[in-house]
């Protein structure tokens, strides 16, 4: 099945986006993360928090089967997607990656000129539109056209880290995904580009469904609606550790009113 067919307005408007019943995600035997339950509301920020190694990449991963690409991780338990199971043998894992893009922690422009890097994607996802006005409006909604309107030909490898990372986020919206997620797109940046970004990402809520991992609790706070509290726990063997969320809510009640102590501590800051 084409999931890109299955595709309705109905089913864009439905309020739950993302769905992820029990998922447990293992390394080869080793288990990263265990039973991970949560629902992403559909054209909201939906933020990943907690400390190193708690899980975070490994579950936005798994949203686009990202994971896929690693030997040997697999997954058990269901992550849907507007009512198709991310993991069913009739699912084409290329379009899933179409309908739910990604942002790196490390801008990755393709070392192609600023207009290729948003033309290229488009083409080969069967853009026949008006080229031009695809490259204007993508980097006009990333916020970087100004910076970037009179040197479209120059590579996007030439930009300064901000604007790649605005350039790489210009890339992502141009071949209209519903979802995107991001990996700590930040944390490269200095703070004015943060700001930046952080804008950005507020100005897509509505049009996307953005789930963004960040170490940064007062971005969290300022961009986030609902935010996942994921730790690191020791695992029955007693020798491991794995990663479990024990915390999904409303970014405020999270910040302001947790119900677990992890979280508590957390969001104050006593560790991690
Ligand atoms: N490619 C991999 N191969 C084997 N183990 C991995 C791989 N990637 C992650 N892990 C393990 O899975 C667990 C979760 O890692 P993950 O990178 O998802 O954590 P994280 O919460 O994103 O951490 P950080 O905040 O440091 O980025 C860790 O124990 C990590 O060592
Ligand atoms: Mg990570």
């Amino acid at each position: 099945m084409n999931i890109l067919t299955s595709h309705s307005p109905e089913a864009r408007s439905s309020s739950t986006c993302l769905e992820l019943e029990n998922v447990t995600i293992r390394y080869g035997r080793q288990e990263a993360v265990r039973n991970v339950n949560m629902r992403i509301p559909s054209g909201k920020v939906t933020a990943f928090i907690g400390p190193s190694g708690c899980g975070k990449s490994t579950v936005l991963r798994s949203i686009n089967r990202l994971n896929d690409l690693i030997p040997g991780c697999t997954l058990a338990g269901r992550v849907i997607f507007q009512g198709h199971d991310l993991y069913s043998s009739q699912i084409d894992p290329v379009q899933v990656r179409r309908r739910i893009g990604m942002v790196f922690q490390k801008p990755n422009p393709f070392p192609k000129s600023i207009y290729e890097n948003i033309a290229y994607g488009a083409r080969i996802n069967g853009f026949r539109g008006d080229m031009d006005a695809l490259v204007e409006g993508s980097l006009r909604q990333a916020a970087v056209w100004e910076e970037c309107k009179d040197k479209l030909a120059e590579n996007g490898l030439s930009l300064s880290g901000g604007q790649q990372q605005r350039l790489c986020i210009a890339r992502a919206i141009s071949i209209a995904p519903e979802v995107i997620l991001m990996d700590e797109p930040c944390s490269a940046l200095d703070p004015i580009s943060t700001g930046k970004i952080e804008d950005l990402v507020r100005s897509m809520r509505g049009q996307f469904t953005v789930v963004i991992v960040t170490h940064n609790l007062q971005q969290a706070y300022r961009i986030s609606d609902l935010a996942g509290f994921f730790n690191v726990i020791p695992s029955s063997d007693g020798f491991s550790k794995v990663g479990v969320m024990e915390e999904f809510g409303d970014t405020s009640q999270i910040f302001n009113a947790p119900r677990q102590d992890t979280t508590r501590d957390y969001v104050a800051g006593r560790f991690g």
